[in-house]
């Protein structure tokens, strides 16, 4: 696979004008269209602004709306998507333009990396969850109804402008999705940025304060440092599923409406952390601190309801896509900016961590 291009990054707070305008106006060559993908949401909450620093640019433009929600990141949107893009005017020279969460970003990006063989695009990510996560590293994907992400590509955008001021609409379940992924980028990242989290008073963290550009901006360079160093997902960007193995499985087996993505990431890390102490791996501690953050930021620390089985948990738990040959590779925390990537392990000795965590 070919090395990937250079995503220029911007993160800021009230620039969302001044740096969209300058990307906009630097691609060369010159884009005929402007394709400008939201959903209605996305819209409502930031589309003027956008238009206003699209129309900006000088450039040719339109809006084409996406569908909306996880339920729709399907190939059938996408189709709907890249029908609605060609009636809108595109062809091989247009650019897109995703903005949104990582269910706009993931789906218009899988529209860009197959529409003309490929066009080119960029990102004005506005939920925590895509600034810190989503909207970097070039993975594109639509879900099947056999798995989430089961169809994407490599596709990277040629920009990524963020404004944490586009985040004071944003709904207090969709922050805290994005709060579970910023303190799992703390602990995979190191020191630095988990005390930067810890140093902001808690009445702060939830305002557009330059506090937050900044733990934004280590969340997204922190992510864009790994996918540089592994672009197509060996080793490096394993550890970026801190977490997750539980936490999808958590995820699955409460529903969506009960227990959101970051929220169950949260939910895995307390996992990893005592599986980590079971084993010796890290101490009390670090996992003290951890769980503390979390409860500081308003993770949650219980599973919503009675647990499944441990025969349900495990077939969840296998399903993961990560899972090789029938065991899984944990993501275990040692330090802060260490963690170990442990393979092989058996879904029963998981299942059995989680219910002594949660049950
Ligand atoms: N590609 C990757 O590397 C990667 C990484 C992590 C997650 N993801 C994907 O990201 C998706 C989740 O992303 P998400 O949590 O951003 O979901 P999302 O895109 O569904 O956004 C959540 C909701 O918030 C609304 N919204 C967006 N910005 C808003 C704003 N500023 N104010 C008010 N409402 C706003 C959206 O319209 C949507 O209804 C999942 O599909 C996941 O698979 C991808
Ligand atoms: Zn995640």
């Amino acid at each position: 696979m070919a090395t990937p291009p250079k995503t220029r990054l911007d993160v800021g707070r009230a620039n969302l004008r001044e740096s969209l305008n300058r990307r906009l106006r630097a691609i060369r060559p010159r884009p005929s269209k402007v394709l400008v993908v939201m959903d209605r949401r996305a819209q409502q909450a930031v589309g003027r602004r956008i238009e206003r620093a699209v129309a900006q640019a000088g450039l040719n433009w339109e809006l084409v709306i996406a569908p909306q929600g996880e339920a729709r990141k399907t190939m059938a949107s996408a189709e709907t998507l890249a029908a609605r893009l060609v009636r809108r005017g595109a062809d091989r020279s247009s650019f897109l333009l995703a903005v949104g969460g990582g269910v706009t970003s993931d789906m218009a990006g899988f529209v860009a990396s197959m529409l003309f063989r490929g066009i080119r695009w960029g990102v004005v990510p506005t939920t925590l969850l895509s600034m810190a996560d989503a909207s970097i590293g070039g993975k594109t994907a639509v879900n099947l109804p056999e798995g989430k992400n089961l169809i994407g590509a490599f596709h990277f955008p040629e920009f990524v402008v963020t404004d944490v001021r586009t985040l004071t609409t944003l709904p207090e379940r969709e922050w805290l999705c994005g709060m579970g992924e910023v303190v799992k980028s703390a602990m995979l990242s190191g020191p630095v940025l988990l005390n930067q989290l810890e140093s902001i008073p808690r009445a702060k963290l939830r305002r557009s304060s330059n506090a937050l550009v900044d733990v934004v901006r280590s969340c997204a360079r922190y992510k864009s440092r790994i996918v540089a160093a592994d672009p197509h997902e060996g080793d490096k960007r394993k550890l970026l599923n801190l977490g997750h193995t539980y936490g999808h499985a958590l995820e699955t087996s409460a529903g969506p409406n009960r227990l959101a993505h970051g929220e169950a990431v949260a939910l895995g890390i307390r996992c990893a952390l005592r599986d980590s102490l079971e084993r010796g791996l890290c101490n009390e501690d670090y996992a003290e601190r951890i769980l503390k953050l979390m409860k500081r930021v308003g993770l949650p620390e219980r599973y919503p309801s009675k647990l499944p089985s441990n025969g349900q948990l495990r077939r969840l738990l296998r399903r993961d896509k990560k899972a090789s040959a029938g065991t899984l590779d944990l993501i275990l925390p040692i330090r802060a900016g260490q963690n170990a990537v442990i393979s092989g392990v058996e879904a029963r000795d998981v299942v059995a961590v989680i219910r002594r965590e949660l049950g």
